[in-house]
């Protein structure tokens, strides 16, 4: 996992990864939660047999997979490719690299995507303009990274919201910026973006299911540092963990933003 120096302290670059054993998992059940709202709105771009699209930090690869299924030509890349493999035997170019370090692979792109991947980053700012220039003109760029404002909301209020503030304190630590998905608006019209749009969508999760599970999933992967700085007990963790399998329990998910823009440059050929 490659480290990057944030406000003069060493940080790791992403608070997942290789550091937790059951990443694989996390990232297939949050496919789950989110994958529905993504690939409509990839849709209505218009991917079709031969489109050029980027999926960059694709995880475990289920929209790398999907773009390919509508017949375009996907390239993929993400800083460990290793939950991504099964997507070479569907022809899709898989690459590993640290964007912010490496670059990004190919150019000239029709459409660029990347979800849950600019909110983790230390230099968000770099990593947008990469993919902008990774666009063809008049190619689309699209965003996704939450805003928290939501998540864990219920009816009655936030469902323990002390371990929630707790598992974003610990986040933060690694660059992560719990609005980012407000921020890619303006991260979308600085690198030059034209016709940027943005849109959010919570979805209401039900304890005990697989979209439960990806909160489950987080919660246990930050909770020794949680614990161990002393921000919540792990018996307040273990009570999250127990409302968040309860199929009587339900909440909504953070907001997903979804930011669109074009690239400018094609209005002559238009
Ligand atoms: C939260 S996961 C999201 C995965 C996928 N986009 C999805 O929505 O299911 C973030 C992904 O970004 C990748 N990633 C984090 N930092 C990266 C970097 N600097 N360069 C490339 N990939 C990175 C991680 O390895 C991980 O697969």
């Amino acid at each position: 996992m490659a480290e990057q120096v944030v406000s003069g302290r060493p940080a790791i670059s992403y608070v997942f990864g290789t550091s937790f054993a059951r990443e694989q998992e996390r990232l297939s059940v949050g496919e789950r939660l989110w994958d529905p709202g993504t690939r409509s709105r990839l849709a209505a771009l218009g991917i079709g047999l031969g489109t050029r699209c980027l999926e960059v930090g694709a995880g475990h690869g289920s929209i790398a997979g999907w773009l390919a299924e509508q017949g375009a030509c996907v390239t993929a890349v993400d800083i460990d490719i290793s939950r991504a493999l099964w997507l070479r035997q569907h022809g899709i170019a898989l690459h590993e690299a640290d964007i912010l370090r490496d670059g990004l692979p190919g150019a000239g792109y029709d459409v660029v995507h990347a979800r849950l991947v600019v909110q983790h980053l230390a230099d968000r700012e770099s990593a947008v303009r990469r993919m902008v220039a990774a666009l063809r003109p008049g190619g689309h760029l699209v965003l996704e990274d939450t805003d928290t404002a939501t998540t864990l909301a219920t009816a009655d209020g936030v469902l323990r919201p002390r371990v929630r503030d707790a598992a974003y304190a610990v986040m933060a630590e690694s660059g992560y910026h719990p609005r980012c998905g407000l921020l890619d608006v303006d991260l979308a019209l600085a690198a030059g973006l034209l016709d940027v749009r943005a849109e959010g969508r919570a979805e209401v999760v039900t304890g005990g299911t697989p979209q439960g599970r990806w909160f489950a999933l987080w919660l246990e992967h930050l909770r020794p540092a949680m614990v161990g700085r002393g921000l919540v007990s792990d018996a307040e963790v273990a009570a999250a963990l127990a409302d968040l399998a309860d199929p009587g329990v339900r909440w909504l998910s953070q907001v997903m933003i979804a930011v669109t823009g074009r690239k400018g440059g094609d209005e002559q050929a238009a």
